[in-house]
């Protein structure tokens, strides 16, 4: 008969040769175990525990299966702030660097310097308390990140329980997530197959990987961690970062590979260029070598810089890689605002890991002023951008037939004649229905500053068009699963997802819908501006360009655009198509408004305040909720008269508008009249 006791016993002794296994595997590289018996013992274990869940383990293999989803990242507050890395490009910034500190403190160089990989993912801080691996943060913006406990826990190079002893009672590991380039080229395949869009570079798709809300997609995607530093008050003996690496080796995390230690900077500069040598044979991304002071002692003593750079550290940042390949063509991309944007199709070239087949161009003058042909071989850089750019061609490679290239002189889309406004290095379409703007101006819509919708990127926007399902965006709302089922690649899954994102959408705030639909100018700030000093699309149709020119953070070019976009029939006709489908046209959140005694309430200054300025008057009737406008009309709530007004009471009169003085507009901010 099996005692609660042989049941406790069996679910330790499963957690043991589970975590053994995993460690043999993953941090060793030595399997131990066949993946079949693994398997197996990690299906006992789950359904031991499902029967008897007060025997799961707080360091339990089967947490690395991802808890439900999360509705949303909650903050976490570092125990420490995590630190970032100044830089240097060359070896004279290195030994600049070097100069700089031993001032400081002269015994610096005395214990030699630590050399390590620079990773190139996302940073991440691990709290452990007895040894049991509790909170994990993204670094955010250093003092508090987002909590992502239950993704990290799916990555299985973090031990959930530390091997080993002597780890203090309460510490914090950072290190950085990274995305093996395997991996990474092999999700970007899963995900053109899915009809998606690529992850442009590897350390994005780390760092969104995170951020996940269900940690099983972040276990699907393939992370590793390493870990380069210990933070806390009362290490165990080590008085080195060489030690530390090995104290965090010996608790079972993996360290990044080829770290080193020298002696003088004069080694560190040489093998600074050994380490760059190492690239092609890694299988993540590092963007350089990290410098650091190796006795732990003069860290405290050198301290921080502004807080935020540790002057024990620099990053010595390699050059940018650089690769040779063959222009096969140059496309041209309309985008948005119709702007046309060449870019290069390549013969397909590895840089730094990852396959690049097209880049950037730019804009025309740069083609005309590099002299780049098609057929040229050209210089190709990633620069840890997300967008490979053509650096130019290498003319004594050009082929003798190669012509000069001729910008197009119609639209590639639409055939329309191109314009090339005065001063503008860019080429325009100017057909407002043009499709390759259409194309983009849904992808745009959809984006993640935009409406935010997920799943429609740029592919699934080609596919719809072609399928004839939608040509602007206000036929995005009347698409339906059945509709989606009928396209290649759509399940009954993917196809009511979409829908529901679609209809998730219409309650975005409308300082986002006002970013969404592209008005020339108008930006993501910008559309905040406008939504929270008109509150509703109608109070902002209905201004004058005058009225919204004067709202903070907007000028005349922005207002002059509003207005003509509003000034289209169809685009007037987009908006009550939103309207009919019940999209959010009203403005939801305060803001920074502190008041809202004033909300639509427009008011015009004239004459000098007794105790306010000009500026100071407007703020407050803003931060009150409501407008200032330059010019007075029959809409303007009330004339708010100073000393010494101009001709603007005389019009207040004639118009029939209201007259307060400051202790009126006062009054009115507090809500007692
Ligand atoms: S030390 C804790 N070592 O680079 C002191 N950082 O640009 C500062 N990074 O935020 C970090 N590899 O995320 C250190 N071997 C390494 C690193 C490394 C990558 C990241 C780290 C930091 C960023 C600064």
């Amino acid at each position: 008969m099996t005692t609660d006791e042989d049941l406790r016993r069996r679910a330790v002794q499963l957690v043991s040769l589970l975590r053994r296994a995993n460690y043999a595997y993953y941090i060793l590289d030595k399997p131990e175990m066949s993946d079949a018996e693994w398997d197996r013992l990690f299906r006992e274990l789950q359904q031991l525990e499902r029967a008897h869940p007060e025997l799961r383990a707080a360091d339990s293999p089967t947490l690395r299966i991802g808890a439900e989803p999360a509705s949303a990242l909650t903050k976490h507050r570092h125990r420490v702030p995590m630190l970032s890395l100044s830089n240097a490009f060359d070896d004279d910034e290195l030994a600049a660097w070097e100069l700089r500190i031993t001032k400081l403190v002269p015994e610096v160089a005395e214990a030699g310097y630590q050399l390590e990989l620079k990773i190139d993912g996302a940073a991440v801080n691990l709290t452990y308390e007895d040894g049991i691996f509790t909170v994990g943060a993204t670094r955010g913006n250093g003092v508090v990140g987002e909590n992502i406990t239950a993704n990290l826990r799916t990555i299985p190079d973090i031990p959930l329980r530390l091997e080993g002893t002597g780890s203090p009672a309460v510490m914090e590991i950072r290190g950085e997530i990274y995305f093996p380039l395997s991996n990474f080229a092999r999700l970007n395949e899963r995900r053109v197959a899915r009809g998606e869009e690529r992850f442009a570079n590897p350390r994005n798709a780390a760092a969104g990987s995170l951020r996940q809300l269900d940690p099983k997609i972040t276990r699907e995607r393939g992370l590793r961690f390493f870990a380069f530093h210990i933070e806390s008050d009362d290490l165990p003996a080590t008085t080195t970062q060489h030690e530390a690496l090995d104290q965090l080796e010996s608790w079972g995390f993996r360290v990044a590979p080829h770290r080193r230690h020298v002696a003088s900077l004069e080694e560190a500069q040489k093998a600074a260029a050994e380490f760059e040598a190492l690239i092609p044979t890694i299988d993540f991304e590092a963007d350089g070598v990290v410098v650091k002071v190796d006795r732990l002692a003069l860290h405290e003593a050198l301290g921080a810089i502004g807080g935020r750079e540790p002057r024990w550290a620099i990053a010595r940042k390699f050059a940018p890689e650089v690769a040779v390949t063959k222009l096969l063509d140059i496309r041209i991309n309309v985008g948005r605002t119709g702007a046309l944007n060449p870019w290069a199709v390549l013969e397909p070239v590895e840089i730094g890991g990852v396959t690049v087949s097209r880049a950037t161009l730019h804009n025309m003058d740069l083609i005309a002023a590099k002299d780049i042909r098609i057929g040229d071989f050209v210089e190709v850089t990633r620069a840890g951008e997300v967008i490979p750019q053509v650096l130019g061609p290498l003319h004594e490679r050009r082929p003798a037939d190669a012509e000069p290239y001729l910008p197009p002189t119609t639209c590639p889309a639409c055939d329309f004649p191109v314009e090339r406004p005065e001063g503008e290095v860019a080429h325009y379409c100017p057909n407002a229905s043009c499709p390759g703007r259409l194309l983009e101006a849904i992808t745009h819509f959809a984006s993640r500053g935009a409406l935010d919708i997920r799943g429609l990127g740029n592919q699934r926007v080609m596919q719809l068009h072609e399928a004839g399902l939608i040509a602007d965006v206000g036929d995005l709302y009347a698409l339906t699963p059945d509709r989606l089922q009928a396209l290649e690649g759509f399940g009954e899954k993917a196809a009511s997802q979409l829908v529901d994102a679609i209809a998730a959408s219409k309650t975005q705030p409308l300082s986002r819908l006002l970013f969404a639909i592209g008005i020339r100018h108008v930006g993501a700030e910008g559309a905040k501006s406008l939504a929270r000093s008109f509150r509703t699309i109608d109070a902002l149709m209905a201004a004058s360009e005058d009225d919204t020119a004067a709202v903070d953070g907007i000028g005349p070019t922005i207002a002059q655009a509003v207005a003509s976009f509003f000034a289209e029939p169809k685009n007037r006709g987009l908006i009550e198509r939103f309207r009919a489908c019940g999209v959010t046209l009203e403005e939801t959140e305060t803001g920074t408004a502190t008041g809202s005694t004033l909300i639509g309430q427009t008011f015009v200054l004239t004459g000098t305040l007794p105790n306010f300025s000009r500026a100071e008057a407007k703020a407050l009737i803003e931060q009150a909720g409501g407008r200032v406008s330059p010019s007075l009309s029959k809409n303007t709530t009330a004339l708010v008269v100073g000393e010494s007004p101009g001709s603007k009471a005389e019009k207040a009169r004639s118009l029939g508008v209201a007259q307060l003085d400051e202790a009126g507009l006062l009054r009115r901010i507090a809500d007692d009249t």
